[in-house]
C-alpha cells in the first residue's frame, strides 16, 4: 500500500513548493494556515479517498473529520507551516493510514530537504529507500528536540522547566519547527529525545509509525501510546530507558495534564 501512497504525497508536495501563497491566522499570530495548506489537503483528500474507497479522514485544516470508518487517513498537509510561511525549509507533508484505530502506513515528505520517510507496520522504516534505525546513544549524549507550547503560552514556564532538566542531563537541544520531521530525524538516528506539551494526531501519526518501525518509542503523559483521535503530550526517545527518564522528569514538574 505504501508504494501507492508515496507518489500521491510527492505530487501533493508539488503544490507546496510553488511560489506565491496567502497566509491567514487561525486565532493567533503563532497559528497560521496558508492557501498551500488548503490546496495540499484538498488534493490529498481527493486522491486518498479514491485510493481506499469508503475511507475516513482526520485532517488539520477546516475541521475535516470523519472517523467512523475502518480505514482512516490522518493528514497534516503541511507540518511546519510557520516555517513554510517564512521560507524556512523545514516543513513536510505527513500522511498516515490507520486501520481499526492502528497506524498501518506512514509517509512524511519534505520537498526542500528532499527527504522521503516511510514505514509500513511490520516492514521497517526507510529514508529515500534505505532502511533507518534509531541511535543507541545514552541519555547523557542525547540530542533533544522540544517546543515551548507555541499556541498556549500559559504552559511555557512548565515546558521550560522540563526542557531545562532534560537539557542539563543530555547533550544539547534543537527546535526545527516541524514535529513530524523531528520524529523522523529521531527514526534516522540523528536526534534522540523528544518532548512537546501538546500535539495533535496529525502531527505524529505518520512519524510515530516511522519511529516505532525504526526501533524508537513514544508515549503520552500517562506513559501509554499516543492517541490517534485527540491531542496528547508527546514524548519520544531512541529507547525505553531514555523515554522513562523523560517521563520521570515530566512527572517531577506536573501531577496532571492541564488540558
Ligand atoms: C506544528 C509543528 C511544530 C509544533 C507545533 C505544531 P503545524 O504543526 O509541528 O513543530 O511545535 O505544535 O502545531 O501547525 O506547522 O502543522
Ligand atoms: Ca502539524
Ligand atoms: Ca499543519
Amino acid at each position: 500500500m505504501v508504494e501507492r501512497i508515496i507518489p500521491i504525497v510527492k505530487e501533493a508536495a508539488g503544490l507546496m513548493v510553488r511560489s506565491g501563497f496567502d497566509v491567514m491566522e487561525k486565532g493567533s499570530s503563532e497559528n497560521l494556515v496558508t492557501s498551500s495548506d488548503l490546496a495540499v489537503q484538498r488534493f490529498l483528500v481527493g486522491r486518498l479517498s479514491a485510493l481506499v474507497p469508503g475511507s475516513g479522514f482526520l485532517c488539520e485544516e477546516d475541521d475535516f473529520k470523519d472517523l467512523s470508518h475502518e480505514y482512516v487517513w490522518i493528514v497534516d498537509p503541511i507540518d511546519g507551516t510557520a516555517n513554510y510561511a517564512r521560507g524556512i525549509q523545514d516543513c513536510c507533508v505527513s500522511v498516515a493510514l490507520t486501520k481499526g484505530g492502528e497506524e498501518v502506513a506512514g509517509v512524511v515528505y519534505s520537498p526542500w530537504r528532499n527527504e522521503l520517510y516511510w514505514a509500513e507496520r511490520g516492514c521497517g522504516a526507510f529514508l529515500d529507500g534505505r532502511p533507518i534505525r534509531v541511535s543507541d546513544r545514552p541519555f547523557s549524549d542525547g540530542m533533544l528536540c522540544a517546543a515551548m507550547s507555541t499556541y498556549r503560552k500559559e504552559y511555557a514556564q512548565t515546558c521550560s522547566g522540563i526542557i531545562f532538566d532534560i537539557y542539563m542531563r543530555s547533550n544539547d537541544f534543537r527546535r526545527f519547527g516541524s514535529a513530524a520531521l523531528e520524529l523522523c530525524l529521531m527514526a534516522a538516528g540523528k536526534i534522540d529525545l523528544y518532548f512537546e506539551m501538546r500535539l495533535q494526531p496529525w502531527d505524529y501519526a505518520a512519524a510515530g509509525l516511522i519511529l516505532s518501525e525504526a526501533g524508537g518509542v513514544s508515549c503520552g503523559f500517562d506513559g501509554k501510546r499516543l492517541s490517534l483521535s485527540r491531542q496528547s503530550m508527546t514524548l519520544a526517545a531512541n529507547n525505553k530507558a531514555n523515554l522513562d527518564t523523560i517521563l520521570d522528569i515530566v512527572h517531577s514538574h506536573m501531577d496532571e495534564l492541564p488540558y
